[in-house]
């Protein structure tokens, strides 16, 4: 079964064809990040306008690149939620205008469930049951997965998603959009321990987590420092990675003795990061960590294709046309607390 893949949940417009849920035949992404970047984060409408010139060049190039006719599609996949709403409109529009005139179905699909996703794609035999850590610039959540398609939230941010608070850290330090992969680069040139920076812990919710107290005391940090010369701002790089990735982990470490999970499947653009990964290896020797290859930890539509895939086996059916974008879909609720 081929399945197209279309995302455009935030500022990556992206189409890729999947082949039975695994064989990825094409992988097409235009990044919107060079537009954003004086803005220093996602400016929504430019996103959307963006995604309105890009996604059909983008599917084209996507069925060339795999070399694939609109006749061999069996089934179309879209991001419906969570994301801009405008953004998300627009992709899911074009999957249906699609679905409609090529007379195939498609189904809508939750992006951060299809994050989980992109671990899936290379790693296809996870026992369960799997802690599941998604880490982006809009999302920061832990998952107890019981099977695919059936989740608890575990915990969540109060406050800022960890990718965002990348982004606002490194916009301090005048360091460019995207901030994760500047900020992890510079750290690299720092002492992680140099200042003592932790991020927030919730009251009796051990695995929420909090990042906007983390941000402030970088501001605070930055503002003291009357000359924030290379070493220092390579310190405050490093002192804030280490603060902001220790939360993830000592959650992490946290849910798998909760739910007994020997399998962790990582997702987002944050999962990239390799102090962080080398942080979970360290903590979790025993464990089997699955994280996305590189190009799969951000936006992407291979990872929408091959949830889609599953979503379709599952209900052997698509999506009416009556389905509509959702700016907030959950994936999984927290249980009742007694
Ligand atoms: O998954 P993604 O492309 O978009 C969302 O769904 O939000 O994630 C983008 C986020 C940005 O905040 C970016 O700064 C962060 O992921 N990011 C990183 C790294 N690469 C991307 N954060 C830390 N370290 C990285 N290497
Ligand atoms: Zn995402």
């Amino acid at each position: 079964m081929i399945v197209l893949g279309i995302e455009s949940s935030c500022d990556e417009t992206a189409a890729s064809l999947v082949q039975d849920g695994q064989k990825i035949l094409s992988n097409v992404v235009s990044s919107q990040q060079a537009l954003h970047r004086k803005y220093k984060g996602v400016f929504p409408e430019v996103a959307c306008r963006q995604h309105v010139e890009s996604i059909i060049p983008v599917i084209e190039i996507a069925l060339k690149e795999a070399d694939i006719s609109r006749e061999e599609i069996d089934l179309i996949a879209v991001a419906k939620g969570p994301g801009l709403i405008g953004a998300l409109l627009i992709g899911l529009n074009v999957a249906k205008a699609l679905s409609w005139s090529w007379d195939i179905p498609f189904v809508g699909v939750n992006h951060i469930e299809a994050h989980l996703y992109a671990a899936l794609l290379d790693h296809n035999e996870v026992v369960f049951p799997a802690v599941g850590v998604i880490i982006s610039g809009g999302h920061t959540q832990l998952l107890k997965i019981d099977t695919l398609g059936s989740y608890t939230l575990l915990g969540t941010t109060v406050d800022d998603a960890i990718g965002e608070a990348f982004d606002k850290v490194a916009s301090l330090l005048h360091l460019p959009y995207p901030g994760g992969p500047a900020i992890e680069e510079l750290a690299r040139k720092g002492n992680p321990d140099a200042y003592l920076f932790r991020s927030g812990q919730i009251k009796e919710r051990p695995l929420d987590l909090s990042f906007s107290g983390l941000k402030t005391r970088v501001l605070q940090t930055v503002k003291e420092e009357s000359h924030l010369t290379e070493k220092k701002k390579a310190d405050i790089a490093a002192s804030f990675q280490k603060a902001a990735c220790l939360g993830v982990v000592q959650r992490v470490v946290l849910a798998c003795a909760m739910t007994q999970a020997k399998t962790i499947l990582l997702g987002g653009g944050v999962s990239s990061n390799e102090y962080l990964r080398d942080l979970l290896y360290q903590s979790l020797p025993q464990a089997n960590l699955y994280f996305p290859r590189k190009e799969l930890c951000v936006d992407n539509a291979a990872m929408i294709a091959a949830l889609g895939f599953h979503v379709y086996q599952r209900n052997k059916q698509g999506d009416s046309l009556e389905v509509e974008p959702m700016a907030r879909l959950p994936l999984g609720v927290f249980p009742q607390r007694g």
